[in-house]
């Protein structure tokens, strides 16, 4: 019997914070034993602003280096550059003539990213979540594990599969995506009504998977909370209950056992074991981290192999693709 297909991307366009790592790359590990696991760096995806090439040949390595060191097996995963694979952008082309503007003019991401970027309104921010479509379409893609912030993305994947498969015949099989119950998102600790992004201004927002030890406590420190002084766990202390569920998701407690054991103690303390939990937690990570960034040609390794097993796949579909909308083959 045939595995199920699981695929999902980060793009290298910063340093990883923990929310990508509780929302996504968490689930990856855990996944890799029941599935056939594609997991990309989407180097594509992350020029839709403005990146400095080094930085960005840098953080593409830093991914991939972290995928390994959160627990994906290259020998059981699949792990690849997008650019290395061209059908990534071929189906994102063949995907757009199937788009409507309105959808993508609905994307809140978007929608987001226009509102501040003003001056590099760029088309390619515009058309993102088709290349996004093509990314999982490709590989015949059952579950796409994602932070819920993805979810209208993963929506428009759905909608653009159905669209192809009932314009030109069932080609493309109609992805799921995959959320974590608690980790699904994880809020800045400057503000808990937005979710924590590597791409905050204010880097006390968030905890980067590689921040040290000082950092890690001055941020947590700093974590935003409330005035009521009671460690309780619910949506009227919001800077409270996304500092539990970290706390939840790096100790594997229960939250009511968490909250029952920090009844009647105060914040402070609270916090300072928060931020040790995380020290432990991150502390693996980035020791697997570091010996892999000094062992550039094993990564080197790992990305060419993974991206001539990806290219197999994926050209398999993107020539049925093809051969349906109409072009002539090359031989
Ligand atoms: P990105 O950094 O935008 O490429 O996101 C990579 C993955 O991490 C995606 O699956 C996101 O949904 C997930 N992710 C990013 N930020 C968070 C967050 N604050 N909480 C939960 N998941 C997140
Ligand atoms: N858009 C995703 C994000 O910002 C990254 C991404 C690109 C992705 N292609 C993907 C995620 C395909 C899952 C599947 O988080």
């Amino acid at each position: 019997m045939e595995r199920k297909v699981v695929f999902s991307g980060v793009q290298p366009s910063g340093s990883l914070t923990i929310g990508n790592y509780i929302g996504a790359i968490k689930n990856f590990a855990t996944l890799q034993d029941e599935y056939d696991c594609f997991y990309c760096i989407v180097d594509l995806h992350a020029i839709t602003v403005p990146q400095v090439p080094k930085d960005l040949r840098k953080r593409s390595l830093d991914v991939l280096a972290l995928y390994v060191a959160c627990g994906i097996d290259p020998d059981k995963s699949t792990l690849f550059m997008q650019s290395h694979v061209p059908a990534h952008a071929e189906l994102s082309w063949v995907l757009n003539t199937i788009t409507y503007m309105g959808q993508l003019n609905r994307m809140t991401q978007f929608k987001d990213k226009a509102r501040k970027s003003e001056e590099n309104l760029n088309a390619g921010l515009f058309t993102y979540p088709v290349l996004m479509a093509a990314d999982i379409l490709l590989y015949q893609t059952d579950f796409v594990p994602v932070g819920d912030d993805q979810k209208q993305h993963i929506e428009l994947a759905r909608d653009l599969a159905e669209r192809f498969n009932n314009r030109y015949s069932e080609t493309f099989k109609v992805p799921q995506g995959l959320y974590n119950e608690f980790g699904a998102r994880i809020m800045s600790l400057q503000n808990p009504e937005v979710k924590m992004s590597k791409s905050d201004a204010d880097e006390n927002a968030f905890i980067l998977l590689l921040d040290d030890k000082d950092a890690i406590r001055r941020k947590v420190k700093r974590a935003v909370t409330d005035s009521e002084g009671v460690i309780a766990y619910r949506d009227e202390q919001p800077g409270l209950k996304n500092l539990i569920n970290i706390y939840s998701l790096f100790s594997n407690e229960k939250v009511e056992s968490i909250v029952n054991r920090y009844e009647g103690v105060g914040y402070g303390k609270f916090k300072e074991d928060l931020a040790e939990v995380i020290i432990e937690g991150l502390l693996p990570i980035q020791e697997k981290y570091h010996y892999l960034m000094n062992n550039k040609d094993y990564l080197e390794e790992i990305y060419k192999k993974g991206a001539d097993k990806a290219e197999y796949h994926a050209m398999k579909t993107l020539r049925k693709v093809y051969k349906k909308v109409g072009f002539i083959p090359r031989r």
